[in-house]
């Protein structure tokens, strides 16, 4: 497995924000947690390659956003955010040697985070970020079944609903429509960590943001191996553990 990832930037502080109050962040912290994160994916046999951050762009470290990595194809992103458009250029060139790409075009908008995949079927959260067009966009470069999701409140799809198991989905369902989901064991985070529902799924094992004790606790009694990060300076930036890495396998 290849997860490519990319430094903060030193302008992480202007990050984009949809749902939180802009508060202070700690640079060199944001970056010292994001090197725990890299290790980890080094621990669980992952080979990681950093690509470097820019200070034009305040998010570039939330790399998921910018590509759909398939089996057969990666498909380039146009994020929503106008901020984040440019982040792609970068991405595309590391990921050209791994999969052959495809890439929305405008109108469409498609924010990677917006997007679970999960076997031969696509999930993609109606936010703010993903538009319509894209869903036509991304059956036809895909061939694959692309289902919409209804979110209310979350940033992404990925902020309210992620895979940790082959079986089993971790879910806040007060921010998305699980209907879709029909047939997946669904674990619900506890009510008082609503941003828990993040989590990156290696092999057999969950990386997973060392803030929300009690739904690890509810991932370990289901005897899910779960790996915890410091994340909290980056969420501070609207990013979770999935935003940080596309894995390519
Ligand atoms: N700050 C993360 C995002 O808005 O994409």
């Amino acid at each position: 497995m290849i997860a490519v990832t990319r430094d903060v930037s030193p302008s992480i502080a202007r990050a984009e924000l949809t749902h939180l109050e802009r508060v202070p962040i700690d640079y060199e912290r944001a970056r010292e947690q994001h090197e725990e994160y890299r290790a980890l994916l080094a621990q669980l046999g992952c080979e990681v390659i950093d690509l470097p951050g820019a200070a034009a762009y305040p998010d570039c470290v939330f790399i998921e956003d910018t590509a759909i990595v398939l089996d057969d194809l990666a498909v380039i992103t146009r994020p929503g955010a106008a901020s984040r458009r440019g982040e792609v250029d970068v991405v595309a060139e590391a990921l050209a040697p791994l999969r052959p790409p495809v890439h929305i075009t405008a109108p469409a908008t498609l924010d990677g985070g917006d997007v679970l995949v999960l076997d031969d079927r696509i999930y993609v959260g109606r936010s703010e970020r993903t538009n319509e067009e894209e869903l036509a966009q991304l059956r036809q470069l895909t061939g694959r079944e692309v289902i919409p999701v209804d979110l209310h409140g979350a940033l992404h799809l990925k902020t309210a609903i992620t895979r940790v198991s082959h079986d089993t989905l971790l879910v806040n369902r007060d921010w998305v429509d699980v209907a879709p989901f029909a047939g997946w064991t669904l674990l619900d985070v506890d009510p008082a960590e609503p941003f828990g529902a993040n989590a990156v799924v290696l092999g057999g094992t969950v990386i997973y943001a060392f803030s929300y004790p009690r739904t690890r606790a509810k991932l370990e009694a289901r005897g899910i191996d779960v790996r915890t990060v410091p994340a909290d300076e980056l969420a501070k930036a609207e990013g979770g553990v999935t935003c940080c890495s596309l894995l390519v396998r």
